[in-house]
């Protein structure tokens, strides 16, 4: 297979997460004899540094043009006071609708022989599987108006759902739990907004058309402590731009570290991958970042763009083999167990493949 994928490292740790995942790549095309044509560009603040926009023009040519577009992370403290649009953050909000990725999805799972390392009691954890799906180009994220009064002393932003932006994600995550555990849980504040009132009626309407998942619905701060209490009792869970944002980061620590988590944004043009954690400046060139959300975001990469299956499967059992194998980056050691760097934990990965 010949195949070319745009890597866009970004800001902080994106750049030696990126590094990794790129490895592991040209490891797959190695062993499987496929023709990887990784080429990198610039996304985030690194290209505001260099006097460009956020998201440069070369640089969503590259995406819209790639099979694929595999992506590091976007955030630099030193742009925390500018406007939206000159903020990095800004390129990856217009990169995602620009490639009309509207679910995205981002599994969370207790790898075996994790389960220990975490904050939680392995009793509750160990053997936990879900799937988080998130809508990602609606909702309070992009609805307009959004703004700051001239003086300064008011801000106001918009939450909005149409009924086809629910009803094409409500099927995503009933699809996916139709080869999972049949069980989705739909979160929403149904109790206090309006956006979240349609939400729950349109997911439970397209819910009607499979008979053979289970629905549930739940309150997102209800959802937020279920998660923590009782993380397995969920499959899948399907939420808004915004609440998905929050839940994620949450099964991030559920699972022991949120440098753990991939993800893949679909339904639109080739796929969006990413880990789900964010550009950690505090650690940022110092070779402690965990590899293992980017790496599994190329597993997806290759399972959802390319269809490699066998390819991504390898990528995950390699993982699981060097998890296994006592490899553990800073943010998952426990206190006083010696951690591998980001390149050695590429290196047991690879060496796995
Ligand atoms: C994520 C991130 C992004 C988001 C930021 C960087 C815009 O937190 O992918 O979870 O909020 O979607
Ligand atoms: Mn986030």
């Amino acid at each position: 297979m010949k195949a070319t994928i745009a890597l866009l490292p970004g800001d902080g740790v994106g750049q030696e997460v990126i590094d990794a995942a790129a490895r592991v790549l040209d490891a797959i095309a190695a062993r499987f004899q496929h023709t990887f044509t990784l080429t990198r560009w610039p996304v985030g603040a690194v290209a505001l540094k260099a006097g460009s926009p956020p998201l440069p023009q070369p640089t969503l040519d590259a995406c819209l043009a790639a099979d694929a577009v595999l992506l590091g992370a976007v955030g630099d403290p030193a742009f925390d006071q500018g406007p939206h649009e000159r903020r990095p953050e800004a390129a990856l909000l217009e990169l995602r609708q620009a490639l009309g990725v509207f679910a995205n999805l981002r599994p969370a799972r207790v790898w075996p022989g994790l389960a220990g390392d975490g904050s939680l009691k392995p009793g509750l954890i160990t053997g936990l599987d879900l799937l988080i799906v998130r809508e990602l180009i609606g909702g309070i994220y992009y609805g307009q108006p959004r703004g700051r009064s001239a003086d300064g002393q008011v801000a106001f932003n918009t939450m909005r759902y149409s009924r086809p932006e629910i009803e094409r994600i409500a099927k995503v995550a009933f699809e996916s739990a139709r080869s999972r555990r049949k069980l989705v849980t739909s979160v929403d504040k149904a109790n206090v907004l309006e956006t979240s009132r349609l939400w729950r009626d349109v997911v439970t309407e397209v819910g009607a058309h499979y008979p053979d998942v289970k629905l549930e619905h739940q309150l997102v701060d209800s959802c937020a402590l279920l998660l923590v209490s009782n993380p397995r009792k969920f499959d899948v869970i399907l939420a808004g731009n915004l609440f998905g944002d929050i839940l994620s980061d949450e099964a991030g620590a559920v699972v022991g570290s949120l440098g753990l988590l991939p993800s893949a944004s679909v339904g639109g043009k080739g796929g969006l991958f990413e880990p789900v954690h964010g550009s950690a400046p505090d650690i940022a060139g110092r070779n402690q970042a965990n590899p293992v959300a980017a790496i599994a975001s190329a597993a997806m990469l290759l399972h959802h763009a390319l269809d490699a299956k066998h390819e991504a499967s390898a990528i995950e059992a390699a993982i699981g083999a060097a998890l296994e194998s006592g490899c553990r980056t800073a943010d998952m050691a426990s206190t006083g167990q010696d951690s591998c760097s980001c390149s050695g934990m590429t290196d047991a990965i690879i060496e796995r493949i």
